[in-house]
């Protein structure tokens, strides 16, 4: 009952930021199969600071291209509608959620940890063949919305919650259940809902820590919950209280990979210097 009633409050958070218009906008530019790169390239370019956000990203080694990418056109030939939505998508949430730092909450870290989940998901998920590639990067990057929400919305609470993880007195999703009777998990799917994200996307969010109660695509939620893992292995988002320092084994199970296999495919794809590559690409985006 209680938890309705915080579900209900989530939800109905007046300054909740609605999906971004522009990503909005984009985004259905992008799926509608008429729009040429010319519309697209016009649309973007009204807006100046993006257009040179979205150029930073291209030439970022997450895309690999090896020639300079200088115009916007080009841009969108080489990377290719899909991502150029991804990178749409993550300029327009990070600056929807843009807060200053705090010694509880590091933003920055927080998103690169984020980035770092939808690249690496996106990235496993091609490597493996999934269908699921598109998704993955959006689920990656969303995660972890809940822990924002709580820290900007509940803010009290997130102390709270923070400080008494960081005396060990407890974990932070035990400490979440006792102080909000509700999970970051559970709080960025009901975010989810409210943007009206497709079923398996909210799920994904929602089930990020127990993927196998995920029912739509388990899978998906399974790729989320061990890429988050392995980026806290390799110290991508070092959000000292929520460390996802385990996996869970039916998870892989679900993957139908063993874990050797992932986590080659992460590291081959990043190496050593994803933390570097982060730094490099997200600073002032
Ligand atoms: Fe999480
Ligand atoms: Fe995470």
């Amino acid at each position: 009952m209680e938890n309705e009633l915080l579900r209900e409050k989530v939800q109905n958070i007046i300054q909740l930021p609605a999906l971004p218009t522009i990503a909005l906008e984009v985004a259905s530019l992008i799926d509608n199969p008429k729009t040429s790169v010319a519309k697209l390239t016009n649309v973007i370019s009204t807006d100046q600071v993006l257009t040179a956000k979205v150029l930073k990203i291209a030439n970022s080694p997450f895309y690999g291209f090896q020639r300079k990418i200088s115009t916007l056109d080009f841009a969108i030939m080489v990377l290719g509608f899909d991502s150029l939505k991804e990178i749409l998508l993550s300029i327009s949430l990070i600056n929807a959620f843009r807060k200053r730092q705090d010694k509880r909450f590091d933003s920055r870290e927080f998103w690169k940890h984020s980035l770092a989940t939808g690249i690496g998901a996106r990235t496993i998920a091609r490597q493996l063949g999934y269908r699921i590639s598109g998704e993955s990067f959006v689920a990656g990057l969303l995660h972890d919305i809940g822990i924002l929400v709580t820290y900007q919305y509940f803010h009290d609470d997130f102390i709270r919650i923070v400080d008494a993880v960081r005396e060990g007195k407890s974990t932070f999703q035990d400490m979440e259940k006792a102080v909000l009777l509700a999970t970051h998990a559970e709080i960025g799917g009901w975010l989810a809902e409210r943007w009206n994200l497709p079923d398996q996307l909210t799920e994904a969010i929602r089930f990020h820590h127990r993927p196998e109660l995920a029912e739509k695509n388990p899978q998906l939620a399974a790729l989320v919950h061990f890429v988050d893992f392995l980026c806290h292995k390799v110290g991508v988002g070092a959000l000292s209280y929520e460390t996802s320092k385990e996996y869970d084994p039916n998870a892989l199970k679900l993957l139908g990979v063993p874990e050797d296999e992932l986590t080659q495919a992460f590291y081959d794809s990043f190496g050593s210097k994803l933390r570097e590559d982060l730094d490099r690409t997200f600073v002032g985006i």
